[in-house]
């Protein structure tokens, strides 16, 4: 077999056979296939796309690439929640402990992250604003601490699915990352290989998501709920809106504070809302107890104080420093701040989320390469959100930073990221829509 003659087919429009698609992750994965052939088979099948066994094969063998977690031994139901990216969405930090008090003994939460990329925020950078969090447990820490308090959150260990970071690092730098069939098989093999048995994915949908259209991100959703329904796990996706921030701190130890003030009952409507329905979704599908019940137990958790102190409980088991959860002020604070203020009466009317992403990401919460060092503390307040009311000199955001330049370049690019007018823009939902083996289910 030639790579070659692979690359031809697929660009010719052809189907590939399980065979070719072996070929290619197997001899790639093992340094025997260059990244020059790689990058032009991966843009023909950007251009052509695949088939859904095509797909499949492409999953499974990217899968089996590396490590596979085996969560036999852990005596429930694991679950495992995955957000396909946004801004401000801090969710999955709610929701594992959240989850770990509403079913304790039952279910288990074996949560395994990833860092922010691009506009995008990750897990593991937000958990690591806690000092002394320790992400990296060996796997059978890993799973003696689900095990002890129902839930852990560690970073993706080095062997798990090769062949995506391989992959990811070449369609970042070819243009080739906005592809259904590969964003799907890169997410789902490292929800696969990652072990659990129930399997819940947030399928972001608008201006700070991958997918920029409900019916891309619908697209989205069946394909990987189809890929692991197929493999024997219970998958279901939640269609989203991320044309606007979820909550108002966007920024690591700024979204940790927002997490603690939600689990206490304090937070934002919306990131509440969302928190409460991902973790009753997710219960119920492990088939414990229905829909209207799990709703009951995630309220029952944060009104109670037991998802705090679960997640305190997870912290100190992860070796971090449970003061902040007490004490949020603890967490990293920078040293600069400017307040952005509406430049008019009106409405916070359209908000380009991706643009707020960046403005974070130039603050010194982001990224642009995966290695690079990240400032914990910086980050955005968000005083007004969408469709909230503002007068002319008011306060719509405070944006921190401990640089001065960083903190000039964030805020140009936050305020060209915000538009106003005079009337009231449309409410928007939250969820559009549910996708499960079903079928699509509009909200
Ligand atoms: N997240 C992933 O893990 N992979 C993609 O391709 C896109 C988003």
């Amino acid at each position: 077999m030639r790579m070659y003659d692979i690359i031809e087919a697929k660009r010719d429009g052809h189907e590939l056979t399980d065979e070719q698609i072996a070929f290619f992750v197997r001899g790639y994965v093992a340094g025997k296939i260059p990244d020059y052939q790689v990058s032009a088979l991966l843009m023909a099948i950007f251009l052509r796309g695949m088939t859904d066994r095509e797909t499949t094969t492409l999953t499974l063998e990217m899968m089996n690439s590396g490590d596979v977690v085996d969560l036999s031994a852990l005596p429930g139901t694991t679950v495992d929640k995955h957000s396909t990216g946004g801004v401000g969405d801090k969710t999955s930090l709610a929701v594992v402990p959240m989850i770990a008090a509403m079913a304790p003994g039952e279910v288990f939460v074996a949560k395994m992250t990833g860092r922010g990329l691009g506009h995008t925020g990750g897990t593991l950078d937000k958990l690591e604003s806690i000092p002394g969090f320790n992400c990296s447990l060996a796997e059978d820490a890993f799973i003696g601490c689900v095990r002890a308090h129902g839930g852990a959150i560690i970073g993706q260990t080095g062997n798990l699915v090769p062949a995506d970071k391989l992959m990811y690092a070449l369609r970042d730098v070819t243009a080739t990352v906005d592809c259904i069939p590969l964003i799907a098989s890169s997410i789902m093999s490292k929800k696969l290989a990652a072990g659990s048995n129930c399997i819940l994915l947030d399928v972001k949908v608008g201006s700070g998501a991958f997918m920029k259209s409900v019916p891309d991100a619908i697209e989205l959703a069946e394909t990987m709920v189809a890929i692991g329904e197929g493999m024997g796990r219970r998958v279901e996706a939640l269609i989203t809106n991320m044309d606007r921030p979820l909550g108002r701190n966007i920024g690591n130890a700024l979204e940790v504070a927002e997490v603690i003030d939600t689990l206490a009952g304090h937070g934002p409507d919306d990131l509440t809302h969302e928190a409460v329905m991902l973790a009753s979704e997710l219960v119920a599908l492990t088939g414990i107890c229905s829909r209207n019940e799990a709703e009951r137990r995630a309220r029952a958790v944060i009104a109670d104080g037991s998802a705090l102190a679960k997640l305190k409980e997870i912290v100190a088991a992860q070796g971090g420093d449970t003061r902040v959860i007490d004490d949020p002020s603890l967490l990293p604070q920078a040293a600069l701040s400017r307040t952005v203020t509406a430049p008019r009466d009106g409405f916070v009317a359209h908000i380009d989320t991706e643009q707020v992403g960046i403005a974070s990401a130039q603050l010194g919460g982001g990224r642009l390469k995966i290695d690079d060092d990240i400032d914990h503390a910086s980050g955005i307040e968000l005083l007004k959100n969408y469709g909230e009311a503002v007068r002319e000199g008011e306060a719509v955001a405070v944006l921190f930073a401990n640089d001065e330049r960083k903190l000039a370049e964030g805020a140009a690019t936050f305020e060209a990221a915000i538009s106003y007018a005079g009337a009231e823009p449309p409410a928007e939902p939250l969820l559009y829509a549910t996708v499960t083996r079903d079928g699509v289910q509009r909200a």
